[in-house]
């Protein structure tokens, strides 16, 4: 194949990290790169492209010249299952091993065509992309798809070991009342409990070791980025990212980025989807025949898995609420047994229940008919449901849904927390609460105002993600 891009344009290399949550956020950007002028390169691993390949079709490649796919290996074996998330610690470890040598072969075939590459977008995960780039001399641009707030954590695992805080003494703390600990000394989130931090530092889990490691070493590589962009605006993680600019390269707020990308759509580039399961849309004709904000949408993200104990927890909680859901249930979500749900619970909310596999998040909670969202507080969904004015019930699983839940429930009043140690009552009442009660109803008010505060902030010309990203004025110290 001759060289399709056009020599004149800027052309932008885009790497997401291998992973759902990531690969979402770095398409939606390119998409808006691209409707800006940029010849766009995408890579993908080559495990994750024959995903996209097998649910999106192959059409999806081919169709615009200027937006084209490449991909290089993983480094890992062939999964046992091949429509499951890969393991998080895994393969960040094998990218980091082995992905220069590929990159570094791309870019010598991309710089021999008529169109070199000008820039790299890289997931801010994909940090051992900083030597190809400084080899070669471009601008390295990162994307932090993650909360914000979850970076200024990681930032503070040092001094957190340091204190001797963490890592857990032994297994015991986790249930006796050490990570209800609240701390003080973390700039922009004042009373923070241990519970809430990124919990890769309590070096409970095996895989926790090398992710304490990588994000200091993914820490120390992001300060030679020319600049880190974030999926947030201004009005939501000012403080946040003011505080991120005095200690990395320029901090840039550029989100939602679900609505900047509707308005620089690009129509030519509609068939170029990112979904690595097959949707079911069937729940959304569902939803047509619901009252407005009448359901809870239940749905954990790419990654999350949990017991079959937690599973039944969940399940009956939904039922004991009795409100109307729809729930989203990877066939991989079950970490020791089947996610079959037990007959009576079936027949019991079979008028006002409604379950998938994989749905298209951003549609269904842009429905009218959901009330409120039970998520695992992935910074996607938490994004997503805050751009479409959903307030939520958060069950954090791990990295950034900690934080990001904490700054949902503290310092947004946007959401409500359901303990770690999740049972039946519990779901059953907050549910309730948030779908009819006044704590729901105050909730609401306040995402809303933030989605408005949102949309202002993606409206052209004037808003600060499409303006300037954030300013940098000096952050009130934590203490004093
Ligand atoms: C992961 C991390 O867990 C998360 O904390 C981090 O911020 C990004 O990477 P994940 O756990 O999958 O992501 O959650 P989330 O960030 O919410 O991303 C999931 C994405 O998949 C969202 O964009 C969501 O819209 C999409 N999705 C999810 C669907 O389209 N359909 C589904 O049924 C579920």
């Amino acid at each position: 194949m001759g060289s399709i891009h056009d020599e004149k344009k800027p052309h932008a290399l885009c790497m997401p990290s291998p992973a759902q949550g990531h690969i979402n956020p770095m398409l939606k950007l390119a998409k808006i790169l691209h409707s800006k002028g940029f010849l766009i390169t995408f890579l993908n691993t080559e495990f994750n492209h024959q995903r996209l390949l097998r649910t999106q079709g192959s059409d999806f490649l081919y169709n615009v010249p200027s937006f084209r796919f490449e991909t290089i290996p993983d480094g890992l074996p062939p999964p046992e299952n091949n429509n499951a998330s890969q393991d998080t610690a895994s393969i960040l470890k094998s990218m980091q091993q082995t992905g220069t040598g590929p990159l570094q072969s791309l870019l010598a075939k991309l710089n021999a065509s008529n169109s070199p590459v000008t820039c790299l977008v890289a997931d801010f995960l994909m940090g051992f992309t900083l030597t190809a780039t400084e080899e070669l001399g471009i601008p390295r641009i990162l994307l932090w798809t993650s909360g914000a707030g979850s970076l200024i954590c990681y930032d503070q695992y040092p001094n957190l070991i340091q204190k001797g805080l963490m890592p857990l003494k032994d297994t015991s703390d986790l249930v006796n009342g050490y990570l209800d600990t609240t701390i003080d000394f973390i700039p922009t989130m004042c009373g923070i409990r241990l519970k809430d931090i990124p919990p890769f530092v309590r070096i409970v889990y095996p895989g926790d070791e090398f992710m304490v490691e990588f994000s200091h070493i993914e820490i120390e590589r992001a300060k030679k980025a020319s600049a880190i962009i974030f999926n947030t605006f201004e009005e939501l993680d000012f403080d946040i990212l003011d505080h991120l600019s005095s200690k990395f390269p320029p901090c840039y707020g550029i989100g939602p980025l679900n609505l900047l990308e509707n308005e620089y759509d690009d129509k030519s580039l509609a068939s170029i989807k990112s979904s690595l399961w097959k949707e079911e849309s069937e729940c959304l004709k569902w939803l047509d025949c619901k009252p407005p904000l009448s359901v809870i949408y239940v749905n954990f993200g790419s990654i999350t898995v949990m017991t079959r104990q937690q599973l039944i927890e969940f399940c009956w909680g939904l039922a004991k609420s009795h409100c109307s859901f729809l729930w989203i249930i990877r066939q991989d979500l079950v970490i020791d047994g089947s996610a079959a749900l037990p007959p009576e619970f079936l027949a019991e909310t079979r008028n006002r229940g409604m379950l998938a596999s994989w749905c298209l998040q951003e549609e269904v909670l842009s429905h009218p008919s959901i009330g409120g969202f039970l998520t695992h507080c992935g910074w996607n969904s938490t994004i997503e449901s805050i751009s479409n004015g959903v307030p939520m019930i958060c069950w954090p699983f791990f990295a950034d849904q900690q934080p990001n839940c904490w700054c949902s429930c503290n310092k947004w009043g946007i959401a409500m927390e359901i303990d770690n140690d999740v049972k039946s009552d519990e779901v059953a009442k907050l549910v309730i609460e948030l779908m009819n009660g006044e704590k729901g109803k105050k909730m609401r008010k306040n995402v809303i105002d933030l989605k408005n505060k949102g949309v202002k902030s993606c409206a052209s010309p004037s808003g600060s993600s499409v303006e300037e990203g954030i300013g940098r004025t000096s952050v009130k110290p934590c203490r004093g």
